[in-house]
């Protein structure tokens, strides 16, 4: 089964309000959250009931048109939303698109062209895939997390669909589980053989000789490469580099980020610490910055740079 891309998020006009899929809830239960408010949204984006680089680009597209359709003031939601999250680019880049043209029509050719972005970028990282590929992918960069199809996860898919995928390792990814609960979700709706392993276990399973590969979305790549993901994912790619193994990031064009120089002035979203103990002190920065030197390649809609 594939998840549609309005399941995932959409703009029921109706109502009006942007309904989504309520990624809290999976894998346990599919729910849909329907927002009627700019600040609503704002907050589902917060609380990563709508999450994933892409994902919440197109659902801050919706909000400017549910913005328009309320009549409310659209310097205002546009700020409400831009504060949601610090650390994916594809929220500014679709606020600025949405901005000379907040229509629904707008929002959902958006929706439609990062899908269609997410297709290309997966059929060219295919290629990169060797039969009986054993992958290991962190976080969620699935269909869940691009509003439809997936980054990493598409990249897994059209490598499964060609044969060359035997096996996907699934990092957990702590603290909130997206690998866990919505990566091992997703292959098990598609019918890709996987497993879920713990973080830390990463390294020992590189050592065995059970990964050929690691792939991973990105929520921002620096003019120079550098690349911000999912708290973890510069280790893995320590780790990669370590067992000679290719470490690759997938992301539409969306996620480039050509005014921002390096990975050092890509700002890190630090969430609450409660997120990692309700009992003692804690840091919990959200993501991480791999420099560019430990990725083997980025694969956009443009091709395998
Ligand atoms: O905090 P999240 O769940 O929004 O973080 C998501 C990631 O780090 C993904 O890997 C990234 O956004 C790429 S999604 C195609």
């Amino acid at each position: 089964m594939d998840l549609r891309p309005e399941q995932i998020v959409r703009l029921d006009e109706a109502v009006p309000a942007v309904a989504l899929l309520d990624q809290r809830r999976l894998p346990g239960e599919a729910v849909e959250l329907a927002c009627r408010t700019v600040p609503e949204l704002a907050d589902a984006i917060k609380t990563l009931a709508v999450r994933g680089a892409p994902a919440i680009g197109v659902a801050a597209a919706y909000g400017m048109a549910l913005a328009q359709l309320c009549g409310d003031d659209l310097r205002e939601a546009e700020q409400t939303l831009a504060s949601s999250r610090p650390t994916a680019v594809n929220l500014f880049w679709a606020l600025e698109r949405m901005r000379d043209d907040p229509s629904p029509e707008r929002a959902r050719a958006l929706h439609d062209e990062e899908v269609d972005r997410c297709r290309r970028m997966a059929a060219h990282a295919a290629e990169l895939f060797e039969p009986h590929t054993r992958a290991l992918t962190h976080c969620n960069a699935g269909g869940l997390a691009t509003g439809g199809y997936g980054s990493a996860v598409g990249a897994l898919r059209a490598a499964h669909e060609r044969n060359r995928l035997e096996h996907v390792l699934v990092d957990e990814t702590r603290p909130l589980l997206q690998g866990a609960r919505l990566t091992a979700w997703e292959l098990e709706q598609l019918g890709i053989p996987h497993a879920v392993i713990a973080d830390s276990a990463a390294a020992a399973m590189m050592a065995r000789g059970e990964v050929d590969l690691v792939v991973t979305g990105a929520d921002r790549i620096a003019a120079n490469g550098d690349t911000a993901n999912k708290i973890g994912t510069y280790g893995l790619a320590v780790l990669a580099r370590h067992h000679g193994i290719p470490f690759y990031v997938v992301a539409p064009s969306s996620t480039l980020d050509p005014q921002t120089k390096t990975g050092a002035a890509i700002p890190i979203e630090e969430r609450d610490g409660g997120e990692i103990t309700q009992r003692f002190a804690a840091r919990n920065p959200a993501f991480d910055v791999t420099p560019r030197e430990l990725i083997t390649a980025i694969v956009t809609e443009d091709g395998v740079l």
